[in-house]
């Protein structure tokens, strides 16, 4: 099987030639064109995972005709070949939906490469949209953001493992989302319409998480009036969620290992064992390789349940999914409390991207909501952001030129860790061309290179 189709349209026949064979021999299935109608007609013809386009046909601009070609084939990435010197119109051709362009003359690998990234970046679009029309089936989970690689590729994992019932093991500081990744686990798999239970196991004392988990006959215990069902039970041919992972006593693993083990256990005084069948998910913001080390949890345990281990980076590392967080939890505050407000002045922005985050997307969302609640006025503005940490920072003030150098200064600083060093990421975060961020750069005497690895 080709690794993908790819329809190249030049009207230089060498060209076409020479790019024909270098992706051929990459195992690519390659169509050529040599102007617009050709062009047109190969897509009417059959779908195209790629098209490679160049911008000067003889009669036509290789831009609009990416335009065209997208109305048969809406989402297909296009890589556009310009001449060297025309910046411009490649930073067009991003703007009207090229996934990228390349200056001619260009190396065979960068080409090779640009392909490669443009396919697996629709592959992943195309997962993750259709996990998010799965999930928007039921409830509103498309409402889950991933704008960045991280989360996207988390997405994509997601989407992988719903359907088979291996024990899934998410880890990520506090907030990150981890509950939101197990539901969205269970609304993906075919145990969709079974319940999904969670469980805090550090919210309980033992005895009562003990009966809690896996129930009690009547009389089991002083105060045990009735017998109980348990929530393993309750989730049977569901999902059930132990939060807290690290915090479950010792006694408790024992007999959650032969859940997983036989898919059986004793309730509390009881004396049959009952069966279940629950897709199990552990959820966990500690090290509990740390803890095994500690011997406050079971070796065999920790390796039962790492069978796909999911980990959800801090919101400080994918600063990207900031502003659409943000966006959505405005969005949704705004409706529940009945305020129209329309978004965030840009100094109320730049503050949500520089603030560190240790509470992460549950920190975000409920400053928003503070800033929702208080706002008088349909935009977010700054000092509704965050008002605490504002009061904290106490300095004498400087002249504006100073103050606005030193932010000036700090903010570069801010998106270039935030970036590693990567200027296109970091001038697309500022909202700045590639060029005018250099300046600013070379104008604080900053070197994106110490940022990089
Ligand atoms: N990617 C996301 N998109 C939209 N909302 C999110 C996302 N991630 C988290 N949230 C929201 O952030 C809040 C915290 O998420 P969640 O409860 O899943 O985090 P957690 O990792 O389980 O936190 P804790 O460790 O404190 O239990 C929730 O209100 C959730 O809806
Ligand atoms: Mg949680």
């Amino acid at each position: 099987m080709p690794k993908g189709k790819l329809l190249v349209v030049d009207d230089d026949r060498n060209l076409l030639k020479i790019i024909a064979m270098r992706l051929e021999s990459l195992d690519y299935e390659v169509t050529v064109a040599r102007n617009d109608r050709e062009a047109q007609e190969a897509v009417t013809d059959q779908p195209f995972d790629l098209a490679i386009i160049d911008l000067q046909l003889e009669n036509r601009n290789g831009i609009e005709l990416m335009e065209e070609l997208h109305l048969v084939c809406p989402g297909m990435p296009a890589i556009i070949l310009t001449a060297h010197g025309s910046i411009e119109s490649a930073v067009e051709a991003m703007k009207r939906g090229a996934y990228t362009y390349l200056t001619k003359p260009f190396d065979a690998r960068e080409l090779a490469l640009q392909v490669e990234r443009a396919l697996e970046n629709r592959r992943l679009t195309a997962e993750i949209g259709r996990l998010k029309g799965l999930l928007a089936e039921r409830y509103d989970f498309a409402n889950i953001v991933a704008r960045s690689e991280r989360m996207r590729r988390v997405l994509e994992v997601v989407t992988r493992i719903a359907e088979n019932d291996s024990t899934v093991y998410i880890h990520g500081e506090s907030g990150t989302g981890k509950e939101v990744i197990a539901r969205a686990i269970h609304l993906a798999s075919g145990r969709r319409d079974k319940p999904f239970v969670a469980v805090n196991c550090a919210a309980l004392p033992e005895t009562l998480l003990e009966s809690a988990l896996f129930g009690h006959e009547k009389g089991a215990f002083t105060g045990a009036i009735r017998a109980s069902k348990g929530l393993f039970s309750q989730a049977h041919e569901g999902t059930i969620l132990l939060d807290e992972i690290g915090d479950m006593p010792l006694s408790i693993q024992a007999k959650f290992l032969r859940i997983l083990q036989e898919r059986q256990f004793y309730p509390v005084g009881g004396e049959r064992p009952l069966e279940v069948d629950v897709r199990v998910i552990v959820a966990t913001n500690k090290n509990l390789e740390e803890l095994v080390g500690q011997s406050l949890f079971r070796e065999d345990l920790y390796y039962r349940i790492h069978v796909i281990p999911i980990t959800l980076p801090p919101l400080r590392e994918r600063a990207e999914d900031i502003p659409l967080l943000a966006e959505s939890f405005l969005k949704k505050c705004g409706d529940q409390m009945k305020k129209k407000v329309k978004g965030f002045s840009p100094a109320a922005m730049q503050r949500l991207m520089l603030h560190d985050w240790p509470g992460n997307v549950r920190e975000l969302e409920n400053s928003i909501e503070y800033a929702v609640a208080m706002t008088t006025q349909d935009v977010i503005t700054e000092e509704l952001i965050l008002p605490s940490k504002r009061i904290a920072v106490q300095e004498p003030v400087k002249p504006l030129k100073a103050a606005r150098d030193a932010f000036e200064s700090s903010y570069l600083v801010r998106l270039l860790e935030l970036t590693r060093g990567n200027i296109s990421a970091a001038a697309a975060l500022a909202g700045k061309y590639r060029a005018d961020l250099y300046t600013l750069l070379k104008k604080h005497r900053i070197n994106p290179d110490d940022f990089k690895g």
